[in-house]
């Protein structure tokens, strides 16, 4: 099967509460389990870091309804290309906050607050992976 990831970020547009964040969670592993999609969500300073991995006609549809969710905003596609197989395979989303500033220096990144327009897509996928790295697998 072909696979390929897409990592972009986002501005909230407007503060989300944590039950609102649980809200997109809930939805998204459900539509994701159904499609065959995996991937990792973090957010901090009113942005979101997101990759979302599967088929590319199932990512093409799913970006097309990100573009159009109106809790966020400033949609950016930081990468999106071919994977060999998924990153984040045990997780039909997950979700990873804590530790960020011990996660941004272990990618590299440039700033040591959470900035993801200043991050490459190396910084921002090994930021994600290290989160994962962090997670057990129980959100499959
Ligand atoms: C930051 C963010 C991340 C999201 N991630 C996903 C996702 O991984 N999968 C998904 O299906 N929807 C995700 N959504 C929700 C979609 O934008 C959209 O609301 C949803 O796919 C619509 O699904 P429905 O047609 O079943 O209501 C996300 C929304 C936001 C704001």
């Amino acid at each position: 099967m072909k696979l390929v990831e897409m990592i972009y970020w986002s501005r909230m547009t407007a503060p989300l509460s944590m039950p609102e964040i649980v809200a997109i969670l809930d939805v998204a592993r459900s539509n994701n389990a159904r499609f065959g999609v995996t991937g990792m969500l973090t957010f901090g300073a009113e942005m979101f870091l997101q990759s979302i991995e599967g088929s590319p006609d199932v990512i093409d549809r799913l970006y097309r309804n990100l573009l159009k969710d109106p809790r966020h905003t400033d949609v950016n596609v930081i990468g999106i290309r071919p994977i060999a197989e998924r990153r984040f395979a045990a997780w039909s989303m997950g979700f990873y906050t804590h530790g960020l500033d011990g996660s941004l220096a272990r990618a590299g990144a440039r700033s040591d607050r959470f900035d993801p327009a200043s991050m490459t897509l190396e910084q921002s996928v090994a930021l994600l992976t290290d989160m994962a790295r962090q997670l057990e697998p129980t959100h499959v």
